[in-house]
């Protein structure tokens, strides 16, 4: 019998109805959970497929011709997804990440962001809006996204070396591609470009020293992310998981690092500068520090379930609610209080929690909520 386990129910049914509160919550940007977390960031899963097959995201046994992906009047239209977005903004929401699956499969996804960029935040200001891609169609769409005013872009990439990279995409995809696709987002402007890097023990370890000599002193950040035990169907196993500390020790033997202060509250990566110039670099340790204390953090699936963790077994169904005839308070007013209700902190509970009751195959996949 195969040891991965695969999910009995399919989570993307079972959703919870999002209700009308009989106390409507306003749109104040004062909106706190029952932990005192503000709302402030919104990641928008565009599309539920992807053209690779990272085995600790899509693995290939399970993401295979038969997988049933949503059909397309499942998925939100870019003017729903910018109506519920707009309500968001009004709870206090500054940033957007547009994710996936591969967000840049979403045909003209430059449509979306041109909407989205016309959003301004209670303050007045433009939105931090962002996108995370694996690359493969950066080339070819940098320059419509940069013109249709998104602002910068998180490209995954969890090696240099083209074997390793070709095996971890599982689909032979070539890594200088991705490289190109790097290079056309910094020729099209985008700022603050940065690359996650997913690292696991025996697979990709020996790439982080390769991974950190090449992007510094480009003004492309690079952050490791600790191997996570999202979904249900990647296998996940501690022993694969190298944490940060290991991985800032590893690159300060030969290119010494100092810590650096938080750039924003809540953020997901500790920061650490390269002592001798040459920029910075970011780790991401969700399994070993978790950083739930002050998650501010909102997801929006492909057809408008909004989940409160990435290790969320159910979403509350927005689009019931959006196609119902619900109007922009009454929206926001549910938003608020299912934002009202939150004390999601998976990762913190983790350590404590007996294996089979962290949500194990019951928990939603990555590449349906977006990372
Ligand atoms: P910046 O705004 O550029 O700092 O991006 P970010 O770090 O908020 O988002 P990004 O999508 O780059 O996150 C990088 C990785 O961190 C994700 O792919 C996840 O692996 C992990 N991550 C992001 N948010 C969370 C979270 O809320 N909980 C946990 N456990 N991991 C997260
Ligand atoms: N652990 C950590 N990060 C993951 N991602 C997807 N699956 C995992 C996992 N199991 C993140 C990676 C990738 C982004 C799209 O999602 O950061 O770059
Ligand atoms: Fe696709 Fe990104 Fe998941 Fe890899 S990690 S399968 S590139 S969505
Ligand atoms: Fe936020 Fe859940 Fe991640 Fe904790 S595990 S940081 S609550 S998304």
């Amino acid at each position: 019998m195969s040891e991965r386990v695969i999910p009995l129910i399919d989570y993307r049914i079972a959703s919870l109805a999002a209700r009308l509160p009989a106390q409507p919550v306003g749109a104040t940007g004062l909106l706190v959970d029952t932990l005192g977390r503000p709302l402030n960031d919104l990641r928008n899963s565009v599309t539920d497929r992807c053209n690779f097959r990272c085995s600790y995201c899509m693995p290939k046994e399970v993401f295979d011709k038969d997988y049933p992906y949503l059909p397309h009047s499942s998925l939100l239209s870019f003017e729903e997804i910018t109506r519920l977005a707009s309500q968001f903004v009004a709870h206090g929401v500054r940033k957007i990440r547009l994710t996936g699956g591969e967000p840049l499969l979403r045909k003209n996804l430059e449509v979306l962001v041109a909407q989205l960029a016309a959003l301004r935040t209670l303050d007045g200001a433009p939105l931090d809006l962002t996108l995370t891609t694996n690359g493969s169609l950066l080339q070819r769409k940098a320059r419509a996204l940069k013109d249709a005013g998104l602002q910068r872009v998180t490209v995954s990439l969890d090696g240099l070396d083209d074997a390793v990279f070709r095996s971890m995409n599982d689909v032979d995809f070539p890594v200088a591609e991705v490289l190109k696709g790097i290079d056309a987002a910094q020729a099209a402007g985008l700022q603050s470009i940065k690359v996650n890097m997913v690292v696991k023990r025996g697979t990709n370890d020996h790439e982080i020293l390769p991974m950190a000599r090449h992007f510094k002193g480009t003004g492309v950040t690079l952050r490791f992310i600790e191997y996570m035990d999202v979904g249900a169907t990647n296998g996940w196993r501690m022993n694969e998981v190298m944490p940060s500390a290991e991985v800032v020790q590893r690159i300060s033997a030969e290119l010494p690092l100092v810590q650096l202060e938080p750039s924003a509250p809540g953020e997901t990566a500790q920061r650490w500068g390269y002592a001798n110039g040459g920029g910075e670099i970011g780790v991401i340790s969700s399994v070993t520090q978790a950083f739930c204390g002050d998650c501010n953090r909102a997801r929006l699936s492909t057809e408008g379930k909004l989940y409160l963790c990435l290790f969320a077994s159910q979403g509350h169904d927005l689009r019931a609610l959006l196609r119902g005839g619900a109007s922009d308070a009454d929206l926001a007013s549910a938003i608020g209080h299912i934002w009202q209700g939150r004390s999601d902190r998976y990762s913190e509970l983790r350590a404590s929690l007996p294996a089979e009751a962290g949500g194990g195959a019951r928990r939603v996949e990555m590449s349906y909520i977006g990372g």
